[in-house]
């Protein structure tokens, strides 16, 4: 049985989502396959080779089997898995894994877990895995689409060409986010700064909407100096964002935690903005938002 499920990127909100402030996220097509079969023993075979699931290369594929069993008694089996989506770079490429290994799992053993539960129990593996997660990355992997969250408000979806540029720098989510709250706790005037992402984020569902993807990319550019401003920016990913605009992106800004990482730009001409991301030392994924979640491949 061979199941994808797809990356994310936010259009809005990350960071302030943590202070419970709206976001907006958009499942892209740039997936994860993972494949599974019944074996003598469990084992996962990647481009790295293969290796034994209880090995400690694959936690999030070991966590999943794990959590299936707790619902249903399965044989050991044989993955194999594949990915398009970068790893740690905020694309949600954990998620993904995660909720492609489930689902394949489920569909391989006939055990019906629902779509909704599907998420709740990715989100479980993140968080045994990790300590933290955000429920956000398993939902968008598992539902597909584009979503305002936390309040799981399906949008319409951009109908635009998405690029994401990656500044192959990892930033470290944790300690971006213990860089956010110590200004939150310093500053006063941070509660209204955390509020504006929300503002944004609110204005930029109206655009969606309406299909304005120019204000809808000034909007990201707004957003990307609020970023900037709690500390999460990097001059790698200024680059990519700067050269982003100049190749006609109508928007471009940091994804995920930031810190390097992903940035996200929106255009109706990818290529140039492609190219120039390339130019200025990123690498470049043309994408779309996928309307599917995780699928039967
Ligand atoms: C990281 O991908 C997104 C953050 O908002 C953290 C989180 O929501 O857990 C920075």
């Amino acid at each position: 049985m061979r199941c994808s499920a797809p990356g994310k990127i936010y259009l809005f909100g990350e960071h302030a989502v943590v202070y419970g402030k709206k976001a907006i996220a958009c499942a892209i097509d740039i997936r994860t396959y993972v494949e599974v079969g019944i074996a003598e023993e469990s084992v996962v075979t990647s481009v790295f080779g293969t290796a034994p699931l209880e090995s400690p290369h694959y936690p999030y594929m070991r966590t999943a089997v794990n959590k299936i069993k707790e619902i249903e008694e399965i044989n050991d089996v044989q993955i194999h898995v594949d990915s398009q989506i970068p790893v740690g770079t905020g694309l949600g490429s954990s998620a993904a894994v995660t909720i492609a290994t489930l689902e394949a799992l489920n569909i391989e053993f006939e055990i019906g877990i629902p779509r909704e539960e599907l998420a709740r129990i990715g989100h479980s593996v993140e968080l045994e895995v990790q300590g933290s997660a955000s429920p956000t990355d398993t939902w968008m992997s598992t539902m597909g689409g584009t979503w305002q969250v936390p309040d799981r408000r399906k949008l319409e979806p951009p109908s635009c060409a998405i690029v994401v540029g990656d500044t192959c720098i990892a930033g470290n989510t944790g300690q971006l986010v213990g860089g956010v709250r110590r200004l939150y706790d310093k500053y006063s005037f941070m509660e209204q700064l955390i509020d504006t992402f929300d503002m944004v984020a609110t204005e930029g569902a109206r655009y969606l909407k309406s299909g304005d993807y120019q204000s809808l990319g000034e909007l990201m550019n707004i957003n990307q100096g609020l970023l900037d401003a709690v500390g999460v920016g990097h001059p790698s990913a200024t680059k990519l964002i700067y050269a982003a605009r100049e190749a006609g992106a109508w928007g471009a800004k940091i994804t995920g935690a930031g810190g390097g990482g992903c940035i996200v730009a929106i255009t109706d001409d990818p290529v140039p903005v492609v190219e120039a991301i390339k130019d200025a030392g990123g690498n470049a994924y043309v994408t779309e938002i996928s309307l599917e979640g995780v699928r039967r491949e």
